[in-house]
């Protein structure tokens, strides 16, 4: 059991809460991660806070304007009606639409209808309760989202295995991710999540290396392994780099191999910048999937909506129906998306042309939200500590030993003096 757990549990000894815990309620517990980490950079990073995966614009989230504009225009059934379990209909129409838009490789009869959850966590959580027993095998990168050993190992009970993100050479580590599940598989199956571009170093693959992957994993499938790919595709279009593969690794999987059931578990939180809405989707494919494997797929889904979360949020499915059908969308969108891509550019000149901060090595990264540096001596935990005490800078360590940057979440101008501040604090704690 996670000490942290253990620790609670101690604390609630010989109380009815102790006595009368589940199992699950017994092994939960709240990780020390980004949200805690986050919720302490509020209270004390005054200058800089570069923790949170939102983007903000002089200290604001960033809105789109349709939605600001709509929000006291809705009827009572738009504003306040149940949504259907699986999610307003027009909604899900769209969102498929649009993802065949985005994703040109996708078979417009080989996807499911999308069905809508409230954000991608809960995508995720519920594709562990459908495919993922006690003791079965989930492969996920090293460096990943702090959520998924919550949700897989912790509520899940799977045994989980990690895979490094790269390769000595800096690209997408494809070998170590098919020898993982290779050799971790059981009972001819296994699980395995991708998350492009990736939280927290901000990589997503060249078109090389998700064509790469993807025969990788058809390869398995082919040798009999079941294999289920969760696509999370949280920050799903922020690609900044040529090279970068634009479509989601689900177009190259969801049609691939009868043994590969892929899901895309996307969303409206970081793609449509509306992180509170919690509206994100839910979308299968496989190879040999009809009409009707998708229909009985998603009475599963919606038995699964229902006993946990019943519907998801009304006003946010409205608002996002009206965000995706307004002639200005994809303008205003882009636009958006052009000043994530700016910090992204300024970032990579800062790290060119910097001359301090020696213990601080950058990740690879091309897309996303965030950058993260690898410290080759010395604790990123203290290195977080210090920026927050000295310099009022929030920042999210990870694993001792890795220091993330959202710089989607600070303006552009404040830029070089973030990173300067960082690279002066390594200097100073790599000296002592
Ligand atoms: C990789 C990844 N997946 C999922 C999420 C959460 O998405 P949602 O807020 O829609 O649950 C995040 C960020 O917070 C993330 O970084």
């Amino acid at each position: 059991m996670n000490p942290i757990a253990e620790a609670l549990n101690s604390q609630l000894a010989n109380t009815v809460v102790a006595r009368t815990l589940s199992l699950f309620g017994k092994r939960i517990y709240f990780p020390k991660g980004i949200v805690a980490q986050a919720t302490e950079a509020k209270k004390s990073a005054t200058t800089f806070n570069a923790t949170v995966g939102i983007a903000l614009a002089d200290g604001e989230p960033m809105i789109l304007p349709t939605i600001q504009d709509n929000l006291p225009r809705l009827s009572p059934a738009e504003a306040i009606d149940y949504a259907p379990p699986g999610g307003d209909n027009r909604l899900r129409a769209l969102w498929k639409e649009e993802m065949l838009r985005k994703n040109p490789g996708l078979v417009d009869s080989k996807v499911s209808v999308p069905a809508v959850v409230p954000g991608i966590t809960a995508g995720i959580s519920l594709s562990a309760d459908l495919f993922v027993d006690e003791g079965d095998t989930v492969v996920f990168s090293e460096l990943c989202w702090d959520n998924y050993p919550l949700i897989f190992e912790t509520r899940a009970q799977a045994r989980c295995f990690t895979h490094p993100v790269f390769t000595k050479q800096g690209g997408l580590n494809i070998d170590a991710i098919a020898l993982t599940l290779r050799t971790n598989a059981r009972n001819n199956k296994a699980v395995l999540v991708l998350n492009f571009p990736h939280n927290p170093t901000g990589y997503a693959p060249t078109k090389q290396e998700a064509e790469a992957l993807a025969s990788a994993l058809v390869s398995l499938a082919e040798e009999g392994l079941n294999l289920v790919v969760l696509c999370d595709d949280a920050y799903f279009g922020l690609f900044y780099e040529e090279e970068v593969y634009r479509q989601s690794i689900f177009a190259l999987l969801h049609n691939a191999h009868e043994n590969l059931l892929a899901i895309k578990i996307d969303g409206a939180t970081k793609e449509d910048y509306v992180w509170g809405f919690r509206v994100g989707f839910l979308t299968f494919g496989a190879f040999g999937l009809q009409e009707s494997h998708f229909e009985a797929l998603n009475q599963k889904v919606l038995g699964a909506i229902r006993t946990t979360i019943s519907s998801s949020s009304r006003v946010g499915q409205t608002l996002l129906y009206k965000e995706l059908s307004s002639l200005v969308y994809h303008g205003i969108k882009g636009k958006y998306a052009r000043v994530l891509e700016e910090r992204f550019k300024t970032v990579k000149k800062i790290l060119e042309t910097r001359e301090t901060g020696k213990t601080l090595k950058a990740l690879p990264f091309n897309s996303g939200y965030f950058m993260t540096f690898e410290l080759s001596k010395g604790s990123s935990e203290d290195l977080r500590r210090h920026l927050l005490k000295n310099e009022g800078i929030g920042t999210i360590s990870l694993q001792d030993r890795y220091l993330r940057l959202a710089y989607s979440s600070v303006d552009n101008r404040d830029l070089k003096a973030l990173f300067a501040a960082v690279f002066q604090a390594a200097d100073v704690l790599a000296e002592q």
